[in-house]
């Protein structure tokens, strides 16, 4: 189990769009198995790339909160791409492992379809909904550099962002 450094905002590798992969390959595999075991370790229930400063479009997701050993559903994507989104929304509290402590309601298409190469390597298509839904929009916006907080109203975000500001000077 190796559990990688997560990068914090304000670091500019969040603001970077990260490059497709050519393949799944074993290296990629053990690049996604330690990326889960980040995630669960934090804990969180999505985490992309980028976050461990790694600059290729892969993802992994969890939605299952707080589950046990036996309930745990990992979700493996390299090069997502969203490949449609429902005219209805949802609003959802997001948070994010890069900006600790902060949480916001956040509106997103309430469905998407996400296409991916797999765990293995395959070609696949899933429909998403709820909030899994949110969770792959979001994790696909850090692959473009995008963080959930752009998605607020400026004024919503000073708030936040004096806070987040606060709390880091804090806890260093
Ligand atoms: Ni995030």
């Amino acid at each position: 189990m190796t559990i990688l450094p997560i990068i914090k905002h304000a670091n500019e590798i969040l603001r970077v769009t990260c490059e497709p992969i050519a393949a799944v390959t074993d290296q990629v595999r053990a690049f996604m198995d330690n990326m889960l075991d980040t995630m669960y370790d934090a804990p969180g229930i999505g985490l992309a790339a980028p976050q461990v400063g790694d600059m290729r479009r892969i993802v992994v997701l969890d939605c299952i909160r707080d589950a046990e050993e036996d309930e745990k559903q990992p979700m493996y994507f390299a090069n997502p791409e969203i490949t449609w989104v429902s005219e209805e929304l949802a609003e959802y509290e997001e948070g994010c492992l890069s900006i600790p402590g902060i949480y916001e309601n956040v509106t997103r298409p309430a469905e998407c379809k996400v296409s991916f190469l797999n765990y293995d390597g395959d070609l696949a298509e899933m429909h998403c909904a709820g909030l899994l839904a949110t969770c792959i929009q979001h994790e696909v916006d850090h692959l473009n550099g995008v963080l959930f907080i752009d998605h607020i109203s400026r004024l919503k975000r000073g708030i936040a962002m004096k806070k987040y500001k606060k709390q880091q000077a804090e806890t260093m």
